[in-house]
């Protein structure tokens, strides 16, 4: 099967687009009004963007259902004009929580009270955490592109928020005395095509070859010590 999304109708029963870039991760965020009512809402279309300051991005599409009555989602309202949020993590045992706040409730209703989640003051931010999730990031705003799509009236377009880590949350319980995240624990979810989700349960590790032991030291998470130091030594001698 091929085909050309610009120019031809997709073949398949279903279009397969979404679904053959999974699993996504899902970015539970929350958000509060300039009037103080707190937000939350799960994106998939959201990914860390890199480590130097620790960024992530979220592209929201337009809200309404109408095609001339398209409107930017109440979370990005709330990133613009108070200038945080904060990433929550899902694992499975919230999925039924994070999905009542994928409704689209009026920007006067606060969806952590409609799933039933305690609220978590940040450090930092005015946006408050979901108590029940292991780890949360407070973000600061930094800035959003807006990237036009091509339906009349705007359906398409889509506001990609980018923001920068100012705090780390992790529940103890899910660290493992090597200072790793106990993934079997957390049992994160991502989303897949469809309504179909998946469930990270498992992972194997596999390291680059030919990488250094000070640069392997990095990708670990870790400050490289005199043994990495030492290795590289020798190695770049030989
Ligand atoms: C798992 C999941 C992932 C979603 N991902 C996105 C997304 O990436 N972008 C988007 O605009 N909406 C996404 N939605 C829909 C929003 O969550 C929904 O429109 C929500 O009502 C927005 O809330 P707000 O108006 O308070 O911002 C997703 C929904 C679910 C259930």
């Amino acid at each position: 099967m091929h085909y050309s999304p610009q120019n031809e109708e997709c073949p398949m029963a279903l279009n397969p687009f979404k679904a053959c870039v999974a699993p996504r991760p899902i970015g539970w965020i929350a958000t509060v009004s300039r009037d103080g009512i707190d937000n939350l809402a799960p994106f998939s279309q959201f990914q860390n963007l890199s480590y130097d300051p620790p960024m992530v991005m979220i592209a929201i599409n337009q809200g309404g259902d109408e095609p001339d009555h398209v409107h930017r989602k109440d979370t990005v309202n709330n990133i613009e004009s108070t200038g945080c949020f904060v990433y929550n993590a899902v694992p499975y045992d919230l999925k039924e929580q994070m999905n009542i706040t994928a409704s689209g409730f009026a920007p006067e209703e606060d969806e952590f009270e409609k799933a039933g989640l305690h609220k978590a003051e940040s450090v930092r931010v005015a946006a408050k955490r979901v108590a029940e999730s292991p780890i949360q990031f407070e973000c600061e705003y930094m800035q959003t592109i807006r990237i036009p799509g091509t339906m009349a009236g705007g359906k398409g377009t889509v506001d990609l928020i980018i923001g920068k880590v100012v705090e780390i949350h992790v529940a103890d319980e899910i660290i493992l005395p090597n200072g790793k995240l106990d993934y079997r624990k957390l049992r994160l979810i991502g989303r897949a095509g469809y309504w179909d989700y998946g469930v990270m349960e498992d992972t194997f590790a596999m390291k680059v070859p030919g990488v250094s032991a000070a640069r392997m030291a990095a990708m670990e998470g870790r400050k490289p010590n005199e043994a990495d130091l030492e290795k590289d030594k020798k190695e770049n001698s030989l």
